[in-house]
């Protein structure tokens, strides 16, 4: 089993201030960065403009979560731009092993995004291709929803298939991750944990941060 990441989104950070908000993740182990499109999800956020300028203000690793239409045509300029890891929806993707090819001609860790009714079972012959797997436990779109416990028996099958394949995928959960929810998602399989809200609404992120991996360490 791989070690637990914690990735914060910068989604409920202050986007007028993106540099200094990412300065105050400093032990974060990536920058979860949520691309929207109002089209995919009911909610704009940002785009490759401003990932670019993220690019250039941190040495952390960046996490690009893409709730997008077409991630075909946009995912690999996110990876070009340098970003470690991109993630597009397999919803959206029309051709995910192709774009998920594409992403690793560019360097980049390839991910793949579930909504919490969409199956795993479809795409269980493809996880090979991929370097991570997203599990969202809230419908993608907004920050401070609270997190659905019916993706659970997702994440335990994805913890089994991921398990026969070596182990070296990462499962990352993403939506109402907490000190309260954590380990429901660890317990689960998950390793790789998204947090939002509960990160940024607290005085010190960088503390939060701690507390959560304190919990993941019992
Ligand atoms: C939701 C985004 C999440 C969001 C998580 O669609 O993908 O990354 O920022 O926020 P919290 O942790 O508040 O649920
Ligand atoms: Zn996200």
């Amino acid at each position: 089993r791989r070690s637990p990441c914690i990735h914060p989104s910068i989604l409920n950070a202050d986007f007028a201030n993106l540099a200094r908000e990412i300065s105050r993740i400093s032990t974060a182990d990536a920058v979860h960065v949520d691309v929207m499109d109002n089209h995919f999800v009911p909610n704009l956020t940002l785009g490759l403009p401003v990932v670019e300028s993220i690019r250039k203000t941190t040495d952390l690793p960046l996490d690009i979560h893409l709730m997008i239409e077409d991630p075909d045509i946009w995912a690999p300029q996110y990876a070009e731009l340098g970003c470690e890891s991109v993630t597009f929806h397999a919803e959206a993707a029309k051709a995910p092993v192709r774009l998920a090819r594409e992403l690793h001609a560019q360097q980049a860790q390839a991910a793949m995004a579930l909504k919490p009714a969409t199956g795993i079972e479809p795409y269980l012959d493809m996880l090979g291709e991929l370097d991570m797997l997203l599990m969202m436990t809230v419908e993608p779109g907004f920050g401070g929803q609270a997190f659905l416990d019916l993706v659970l028996p997702k994440i335990r099958r994805a913890r089994r298939a991921v398990d026969d394949l070596g182990g070296e995928i990462a499962i990352q959960v993403d939506g109402g991750i907490n000190a309260e929810t954590i380990l429901r998602a660890a317990d689960a399989g998950a390793d790789t944990f998204v947090a939002g809200s509960a990160v940024y609404s607290a005085e010190d992120p960088d503390a939060a941060i701690a507390d959560l991996r304190a919990l993941l360490a019992r």
